[in-house]
């Protein structure tokens, strides 16, 4: 049977480059699919001064779609300028992947928001966002959307663990539906703090667990 992928997109999946964490990275940012529950993890390393990506990794819990684009931007970022690199399109990750079948459009959509997101969260900690919108309840429920119940691999706000969400004078007050000595509450404190704290008018996050 004839693969309906390129010999490209095969490569990339069977090679993938620059993947892994960086520890120490500058931005970082996790995305999921609502069209299939795939994840994706960006990170990366900026040069203060040009703003240009010094260093790029991914880390996939998709496909092979997924992996061979998650490789592709990262080779395509690396040495860009932050707003170079966020104009790049999922449509020029497949075309440097000699085409996408197009069910697995979404795939690729999902890595480059996973880039887009990365250096959103490295304006965010550098006070570089230009659109200072207030922090709203909606804005922090669509964070809490990225962070991962790591018990089913859905999203809190899809599995019901965000009870209460409050925004008051600088302070967010999140409370989630679990004990406090549950296996995964440390982890998903520290994932909520990540998400919550670079909001630029954001000087306290509180969460609370229900029990
Ligand atoms: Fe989920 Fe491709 S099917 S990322």
């Amino acid at each position: 049977m004839k693969s309906p992928y390129s010999e490209t997109v095969l490569e990339h999946f069977r090679h993938p480059h620059n993947v892994g964490a960086i520890e120490d990275a500058d931005g970082k940012a996790q995305e999921g699919s609502p069209a299939c529950g795939d994840m994706v993890s960006v990170y990366i390393k900026v040069d203060e001064k040009t703003k240009v990506i010094s260093d790029i990794s991914f880390e996939s819990y998709g496909c092979a779609s997924n992996i061979a684009t998650g490789s592709i931007i990262t080779e395509l970022a690396k040495g860009k300028t932050l707003e170079e690199a966020r104009k790049i399109t999922w449509k020029e990750a497949a075309d440097a992947l000699g085409g996408l079948p197009k069910i697995k459009a979404h795939c690729s959509v999902l890595a480059i928001e996973g880039l887009r997101s990365a250096i959103e969260n490295y304006e965010e900690k550098h006070g570089l966002v230009k659109e200072r919108k207030p922090t709203t309840m909606e804005v922090v429920r669509n964070r809490l959307k990225k962070v991962m119940n790591p018990m089913v691999g859905l999203d809190l706000v899809r599995t019901n663990l965000v009870q209460t969400i409050e925004v008051k004078k600088g302070t967010v007050r999140v409370v989630i539906d679990l004990p406090a000595d549950h296996q995964f509450a440390p982890a998903i404190q520290e994932e909520i703090r990540e998400k919550i704290e670079p909001l630029w008018d954001v000087n306290e996050v509180a969460i609370e667990f229900t029990e």
